[in-house]
């Protein structure tokens, strides 16, 4: 078997004015390589360009906080101000010398916001001020957000965006799930305001599509602006598929170049229903089809699609326009050259359900299936 069983993965696409090399997307995964003060790190970068030496054709970073107060974690990557740029360009430049494009998920965690040791003493925010279960032990209350924190997170993700476009990336891709600042806005579960940024649908789109709006705003024509998408909350009386289907034409009025739906946040992963879902095998494709057939701008789907014979299916059957792999080119930055050789066996897998890479996530993610003097270095980068 050859590489050209696998054709549909290797061909290019257009996003917006950018053309990809192939259809393969590194899906954005929290590694936490940045310093404490939330600037980008050698190891960062090297853990990035390697996946774009691999052959991915897009990489998504991980989720950049838009600022300091929208930051989860203790080694994640803040672009807040101009002390960030000199690392951002770094980064920027040798993804895209590697040939893929360089595209920074943005965030602000929301009732998520930590980091974790300091998790009692932040203010944490959220639409409204609704209990919920943060942990197996552990019910959190977040704190309503004013009018002005509203506005002055609006303008933390324009002011982001716009770092990343000046520091040389190809785009940026908003945050708009995992129970985050902006899909909490989203949900009817989390969000129960009385004023115009809450209760009924539109009004429910209002931050979301306000934060769209000020990105887009504060960037080129030819910058690339992606939605991450909550497509279904998978929780009882949230928000649906059938909602996000209704926000797509929304999002593509807006210049929303791509769209990456995946379901479930931290909170309802937890649920009995919805246990091990991420360890299902291509357990968003569903949701990437119905995204698709309502939209016209790419879709990315992903979740445990490291299987390139799944990967390439489901190109081929129309229901995505590339594939999203975290786990997969975490574990084998090589993975897209392997598939376009032919050489399926010498690709190494991720069987891990939890993965290690989440239980190491704090101090900077490891995984248990790199060679030793991989795991002794602390990161996969150049040379290995
Ligand atoms: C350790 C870890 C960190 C993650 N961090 C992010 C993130 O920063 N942003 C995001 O949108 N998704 C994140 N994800 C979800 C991945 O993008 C992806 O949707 C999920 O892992 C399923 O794809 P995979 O099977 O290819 O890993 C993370 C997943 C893992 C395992």
């Amino acid at each position: 078997m050859n590489g050209s069983s696998f054709s549909e993965l290797f061909k290019p696409m257009d996003i917006a004015n950018r053309t990809t090399r192939n259809r393969i997307v590194l899906a954005p995964m929290s590694v936490c390589y940045g310093d404490e003060a939330g600037m980008v790190t050698r190891p960062e970068i090297e853990h990035y360009a390697r996946r774009a030496e691999g052959g991915a054709g897009v990489i998504i970073t991980e989720n950049f906080a838009v600022s300091a107060a929208g930051r989860q974690m203790p080694r994640q990557t803040i672009v807040e101000d101009r002390r960030s740029l000199p690392g951002l360009r770094d980064l920027a430049s040798e993804i895209r010398q590697k040939g893929a494009l360089a595209i920074v998920q943005i965030v602000h965690a929301g009732r998520y916001a930590g980091p974790w040791h300091e998790y009692e003493k932040r203010r944490r925010l959220a639409p409204s001020a609704v209990p919920f279960e943060l942990s197996a032990d552990r019910i959190v209350t977040p704190h309503e957000m004013t009018s002005g924190e509203i506005e002055e997170s609006i303008d933390a993700f324009g002011s982001a965006a716009e770092l990343c476009e000046e520091a040389g990336f190809d785009g940026v891709d908003i945050h708009g799930g995992q129970g985050f600042l902006i899909s909490s806005f989203l949900s009817p579960r989390m969000n129960q305001r009385t004023d115009e940024w809450g209760g009924g649908y539109e009004n429910r789109l209002r931050f979301p599509l306000a934060v769209v709006r000020e990105v887009v705003r504060r960037t080129s024509a030819g910058f690339l602006v992606g939605w991450h998408m909550m497509s279904d909350e998978l929780a009882p009386g949230g928000w649906s598929i059938k909602d996000s289907l209704r926000l797509v034409p929304h999002l593509t009025a807006e210049r929303i170049a791509f769209i990456v739906p995946t379901p479930a946040t931290f909170e309802t992963l937890r649920m009995p229903a919805n246990l091990g879902l991420y360890g299902k095998r291509m357990y968003s494709v569903s949701d990437a089809a119905a995204v698709k057939a309502v939209s016209d701008v790419p879709v990315i789907a992903n979740g445990r699609l490291g299987d390139p014979y799944d990967a390439e299916r489901v190109l081929n059957e129309g229901v995505a326009d590339a594939i999203g792999l975290a786990r997969p080119l975490f574990v084998d930055p090589d993975w897209p050259t392997k598939v376009a050789a032919g050489n399926i066996p010498g690709i190494r897998h991720c069987p891990c359900d939890p993965p290690t890479c989440l239980r190491t996530q704090l101090t900077g993610a490891l995984c248990d299936h790199w060679p030793n003097p991989v795991i002794e270095q602390g990161y996969l980068g150049y040379g290995m």
